[in-house]
């Protein structure tokens, strides 16, 4: 695979990816490993979303991510594991190391009786075994659904149950910062309400006390038989190109998240060639994604793209601020990182807690920085530039969603003109539109509009397992013969990208997408709820803050006034300090300050703690039409605490209501 390398370069590669995509990608996909090669390079269209690429080809993407690199890079450092205590020892593995550590956990999962084409959920917090355990799936044919490991019991059982999986991979438990995540009691707990798990695989990892059930396997002690055994190096399963390599939850505008399915060879040449363009990866170069392996981009640019192209990728099993704000600046001048690749909300927090803590950090070795997520404002890109870049690095902001598997739109570092909160240029095959409400495209420049892509691309949704017709109407319905992103975008006069935010009911808080629905649906749980409306306001570290307007139950008001709340407000502690906070500014409103209590940790069972809301009012009405419908523009100008753009709620059922929410929130 040739590396785009000028400008002149990357406008020949675009020319030719859209005007003849069959040829762009066919001599691309020539530089993998195929055990029998294809015969279509794209089939299919958008308009029932059956895009097939590379279609009668055969392949195993572990053979291409390890066995095509052990004759010549067996040495080389695959991985480098950060532990989250600094005072332990860091861990790597060379690829011929990781190679093994993968056929190793893919004989255990034979061994338990997975199969090619059955889901695997795993559920772990950041250690090597997470990533054996995702190749070790792919090795032998299995689909991976990973669970970013702060999601609730709920959350785990909704996925279990809609991925139909019979197999699960947890551990007791997980560090981040100076917490332990007990994840097999959550897994336990979720287990509870499923349809019957086969095995759950449990990696002790920390030894803390967790029940032993009928269907547990120790990881340990498996991993010793298979190793005594001594066969467990072989080849991988030979997979169709377009079987599925993984489903992934997201958000979208209704309550329930979407398992967006990826295919096997289009995802793997995309994260290939968009990790090699624009990172502009050379051999030696040490990549650390701090994304978690739970999120899309943990998957393709922590393991996926930089593993395909033979670099060295980092994974941090901690958190930025521990034991401080200087924790990333101390890993990079530990390993000599060369690309950095973060959010925007972990940038900002960064810039928030001083430059003190990058005083005496050698951050020399940084050629490259990446942002990803969310829009990046400018404050922020211009500290990352300035202060982390030391002016010296580009900065790719790079847009793309669980649902294009990779980037989409980004600049090449250094190759292609970047502009500071531009993604800038569309990947080459990326064909991105602007359409207007009606669903026009708009050709001119310097204009707004909804970001659609009008071209299949390798790695684009697959489809939401099992309901295609959801995948259809969610990103193909929209706009006919469109992939709509859901996103608003910008267009400058030269044809440059910066992303606007999303247009639907996704919010998107501190770079993970959550869906307002979902959201309400998880306030409604409490007792005493009637009903409740989500919407984002601006938030100076996360970019989106959840602020939630609630209806109770009188009847609930007066139960719950009588009574004691410290059971709650104990279980919360924690959790809810800053809800608690706005609350008790009210200290007379007793049953106010309860019911937040209560919500918080109501949504924290039901999806996680990345949903909590932030600020929550008990209100007695919504803004309504007459039709029933809630006015969220009303709801979303009083968050935003812009009383006086409110605008004319004359259409309103009651419109008395606006100003009760207003004096409430004020
Ligand atoms: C947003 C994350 C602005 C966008 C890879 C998108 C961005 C959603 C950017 C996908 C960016 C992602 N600039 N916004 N560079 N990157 N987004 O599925 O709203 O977790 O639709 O994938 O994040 O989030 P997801």
């Amino acid at each position: 695979m040739k590396r785009i390398e000028s400008f002149e370069e990357y406008k020949s590669a675009y020319a030719e990816s859209i005007a003849n995509p069959d040829k762009f990608w066919g001599e691309i996909a020539e530089s993998f490993s195929w055990k029998k090669k294809w015969d279509t390079v794209l089939s299919g269209t958008f308009a029932d979303a059956k895009n097939r690429w590379f279609d009668g080809g055969e392949l195993n993407i572990t053979e291409n991510l390890l066995d095509r690199h052990l004759a010549e890079k067996g040495n080389d450092v695959a991985l480098i594991w950060e532990p989250n205590d600094h005072s332990v020892e860091y861990r790597k593995f060379t690829y011929t190391e990781l190679h093994k550590e993968v056929c190793i956990a893919a004989e255990m999962l034979r061994s338990l009786g997975v199969k090619k084409g059955d889901r695997v959920c795993i559920y772990m917090s950041m250690v090597p075994e997470l990533v054996f355990s995702v190749l070790a799936c792919a090795r032998i044919g299995a689909v991976h659904s990973v669970i970013f490991g702060g999601f609730s019991a709920k959350s785990i059982a909704d996925r279990v149950d809609d991925a139909e999986a019979d197999f699960v991979i947890t551990m007791d438990g997980g560090l981040r910062g100076n917490k332990t995540i007990p994840l097999k009691s959550v897994v336990d707990d979720a287990l509870t309400s499923t349809r019957k798990i086969k095995i759950v695989l449990v990696f002790n990892y920390l030894n803390l006390p967790t029940e032993k059930k009928e269907v547990d396997i120790d990881w340990n002690e498996l991993k010793a038989e298979v190793v005594s055994a001594n066969n467990y190096i072989k080849a991988g399963e030979t997979l169709q190109s377009e079987d599925p390599l993984f489903i992934l939850y997201t958000s979208g505008s209704t309550g329930k998240p979407k398992g967006v399915v990826h295919s096997t060879a289009g995802y793997m040449v995309w994260t290939a060639y968009t990790f090699l363009n624009v990172f502009q990866y050379e051999k030696g170069d040490i990549h650390f994604c701090t994304a978690d392996i739970g999120w899309v981009t943990g998957h393709s640019y922590l393991i996926y793209g930089p593993l395909l192209n033979g670099s060295t990728s980092l994974m941090f099993e901690g958190i930025p601020t521990y034991p401080d704000a200087g924790r990333f600046w101390d890993i990079v001048a530990k390993h000599k990182v060369s690309i950095f690749y973060t959010a925007p909300t972990a940038i900002r927090s960064l810039m928030s807690a001083g430059d003190e803590f990058l005083e005496r950090k050698d951050l020399s070795s940084l050629r490259i920085l990446g942002s990803v997520g969310e829009p990046i404002n400018e404050e922020a890109w211009n500290w990352y530039h300035d202060k982390i870049g030391k002016g010296n690095c580009p900065v790719v902001d790079t847009f793309w969603q669980t649902e294009t598997g990779g980037v989409m739109i980004s600049s090449l570092a250094g190759v292609t003109p970047s502009k500071p909160v531009f993604a800038t240029l569309p990947m080459p095959g990326v064909l991105p539109v602007l359409l207007d409400d009606k669903g026009k495209e708009i050709l001119e420049n310097d204009l707004t509009g909804n970001l659609c892509f009008k071209q299949s691309w390798p790695s684009m949704i697959r489809t939401t397992y099992g309901d295609h017709e959801r995948c259809i109407l969610n990103y193909f319905s929209t706009y006919k013969n469109y992939y709509f992103t859901g996103d608003g975008a910008y267009r400058d006069e030269n044809g440059m990208y910066r992303l606007a935010g999303r247009v639907d009911d996704v919010l998107n808080v501190s770079g993970h997408r959550i869906g307002t629905a979902e959201v309400e649906n998880a306030i409604n749980h409490t007792h005493g709820v009637i009903e409740s409306a989500v919407v984002g306001y601006p938030h100076d570290i996360k970019g989106q803050g959840i602020y939630a307007f609630v209806i109770c139950d009188a009847h609930a008001k007066s139960l719950n006034a009588t009574q004691d709340s410290s059971k709650d407000a104990n279980a919360l502690q924690d959790s809810s300090k800053d809800v608690a906070q706005d609350a008790s500014r009210d200290a007379s409103q007793g049953f106010e300050q309860e019911m937040v209590y209560s919500i918080t940790k109501t949504v924290s069972e039901q999806i996680g703690a990345i949903a909590k809301p932030d600020k929550i009012v008990i209100v007695n009405g919504l803004p309504k039409t007459r039709s029933g419908k809630i006015m969220r523009r009303i709801l979303r100008k009083i968050a935003e605490g812009e009383f006086d753009a409110i605008g004319d709620t004359t259409t309103l059922l009651d419109p008395s209501v606006v100003q009760e929410i207003i004096y409430k929130t004020k």
